[in-house]
């Protein structure tokens, strides 16, 4: 079969990272996370002290940062300059901060550089805001994934209590809200659907009831 380039994208917290690394295992393809990529820039501007406004300060750190995402059997790690940073990356204060650091045109020129010679060979599934509209816009098969803010905010909220921490729904519904909104209305790449995308709605919906629905898709598509 064919190794095409699967786009993923959407909302926060709509499974996008738990879905294309279950379609991306299972067609033994590349996994590649460009979240986890804007996270380490942020996690690093933080360690330098560099603030989220300073544009060329920040690409300058970006040109300097090493960023390996690695698979292993039971997920993802993420290697910054040597460092070990995967659960660093997840911090709310990295959360908070990151789609700060992503406005900025300097830092995504870098970005896309980078996600789009990860995924030159094909045998992808890539994850994100903007891979469908603009880092792989020739993808053969774009995914928009989203569920209802409420929806997610609940998954978010059982994730956290999973790992021992209690929060707020409330206060993580806001959260939510306001990184969707930073992302949807910056002027470089804003998170859309791209116009060949299909909706996927997993509001309704199991983790694998969506892997599946892909994995369905992906055969259609290679006839
Ligand atoms: O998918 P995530 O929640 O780990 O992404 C973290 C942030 O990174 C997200 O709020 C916006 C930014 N991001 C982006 O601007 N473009 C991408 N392709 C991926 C993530």
């Amino acid at each position: 079969m064919r190794k095409i380039q699967i786009a993923i994208d959407g909302p926060a917290g709509a499974g996008k990272s738990t879905v294309a690394r279950q379609v991306a295992s299972n067609l033994n393809y590349l996994y590649i996370d460009t979240g986890a990529m804007f996270r380490a820039l942020t996690y690093e501007a933080i360690k330098a002290n560099i603030h989220f406004s300073d544009a060329a300060g920040l690409k300058k750190l970006l040109e300097n940062t090493e960023i390996h995402l690695i698979q292993d059997k039971v997920g993802q790690k993420v290697i910054v300059n040597g460092e070990d940073v995967t659960e660093a990356i997840r911090s709310q204060e990295v959360t908070n901060a990151v789609s700060k650091v992503a406005v900025h045109k300097e830092v995504r020129e870098e970005m896309l550089t980078r996600q789009r010679f990860l995924a030159k060979n094909g045998g992808v599934v890539m994850d994100g805001r903007d891979i469908g509209t603009c880092v792989l816009k020739d993808a053969a098969l774009k995914i928009f994934l989203t569920a209802s803010v409420e929806e997610r905010a609940r998954r978010r909220f059982e994730e956290l209590l999973s790992k021992g921490v209690s929060t707020n729904l409330d206060e993580l519904q806001t959260e939510i809200e306001l990184r969707d909104r930073q992302d949807s209305e910056r002027e470089i790449a804003p998170l859309k659907k791209a116009e060949d995308a299909i909706v996927i709605d997993s509001t309704n919906l199991s983790i694998q009831e969506v892997v599946n629905k892909i994995l369905g898709l992906v055969k259609e598509r290679n006839g």
